[in-house]
């Protein structure tokens, strides 16, 4: 895979020109969704190197995140005179990065890209790692490739139009990033002021948090091994986000969320079966509980909840894979857990 270069922005403008002039660049594409068209484009349109560039919008929302979108995107470009030396822009959350991507690593076999993305979970996860695809037949992210972009600029000034929730949402994957690298990186994010955050300082911690996914990710970029580690809280939160998708009444969890619960289930897990220091798991828990509220399930769920971690295309064959943790940085992958110690972990997150 070709290397991405990720740059913490001290000045957006003279960052996109270097980017684009480091491209093929005969042609610029930029796709914004419908959001971002309205809230982030005028920010980058009256940018010289910008002012040419053809934009291509898609609706919003990860349920376009479809073939329907995909083949407009397609259409767009080649309608529109690209060719194998153009330039596709993605400004936008996840779904716009991981679209984007994918539209660009398959027109004309592979075009560069840049990402530019503009909520916190795309800045610290998706748009870093060089995953890209789309939604298909009910199913997450099923068709895809990796590919790195070329570029990945990072700018929190875009997070001034991001509300509360999507702050919090972004900040669980930061979180999780603390998790598995180091005890001071750890200890400064549940320090933070989540109810008034400071984006300066957001943006020192945001830098460093990517570096951890970064070098995970250099390690292992195909997922064999050590990347497994970014999946710490992913098995109990995917479940809790498609049970809060499938069950009537409910509203859907944001990803953030489900991860920052799917947390509680797997340090509780990890104080069990890999040592995980009880005192730790109390501090992250109760960071949690006070900054993401709760979730709420009784104990009829739990079945469902257990098939819908069996669904979950981390496993292998018949048995749910976990990540969990000995320590702080101290990485367990590939780990199990019985259907009882399941029901024990939501029994946990539900006494909170
Ligand atoms: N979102 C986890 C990863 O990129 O591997």
């Amino acid at each position: 895979m070709m290397e991405q270069r990720v740059i913490i922005s001290k000045h957006l403008q003279t960052e996109i020109a270097t980017a684009i002039s480091e491209c093929e660049h005969d042609k610029i594409f930029v796709l914004t969704d419908e959001t971002t068209h309205e809230k982030c484009w005028p920010v980058l349109a009256k940018q010289f190197g910008l002012r040419n560039a053809y934009v291509i919008t898609i609706q919003s929302t990860d349920s376009h995140k479809d073939l329907t979108s995909l083949s407009h995107v397609w259409k767009e470009l080649g309608d529109h005179g690209a060719t194998r030396h153009s330039l596709l822009i993605n400004l936008g959350g996840g779904m716009v990065t991981d679209l984007g991507g994918f539209a660009a690593s398959t027109f004309k076999r592979g075009i560069d890209f840049i990402n530019i993305p503009t909520t916190l979970l795309a800045m610290v996860d998706a748009s870093v790692g060089g995953k890209t695809g789309i939604n298909f037949n009910g199913l997450k992210n099923e068709i895809g490739v990796f590919n790195n972009a070329r570029f990945v600029i990072l700018d929190t000034e875009f997070l001034r139009t991001l509300d509360d929730k999507n702050i919090r949402s972004g900040y669980a994957e930061m979180l999780k990033h603390g998790l598995i690298s180091d005890e001071k990186h750890w200890a400064e994010l549940l320090n933070f002021d989540l109810s008034r955050p400071d984006l300066k300082q957001l943006q020192t911690m945001l830098a460093y948090s990517v570096n951890v996914k970064k070098h995970i990710v250099k390690k292992d970029p195909h997922e064999k091994d050590i990347r497994k580690a970014l999946n710490l809280g992913h098995t109990f939160g995917h479940a809790f986000e498609a049970f809060s998708l499938d069950t009537p009444n409910k509203e859907p969890l944001l990803h953030g969320y489900a991860v920052a619960f799917g947390l509680i289930c797997e340090l509780y897990l990890s104080s069990v079966l890999t040592g995980f220091p009880t005192d730790k798991m109390r501090q992250t828990v109760q960071f949690i509980r006070e900054n993401y509220g709760s979730f709420d399930f009784s104990c009829d769920d739990y079945d469902r909840l257990i098939e819908l971690m069996h669904h979950d295309k981390k496993n292998t064959g018949a048995t749910i894979n976990f990540t969990l943790l000995a320590g702080i940085g101290n990485i367990r992958i590939n780990q199990t857990a019985s259907d009882e110690l399941i029901k024990e972990a939501l029994d946990f997150f539900r006494e909170g």
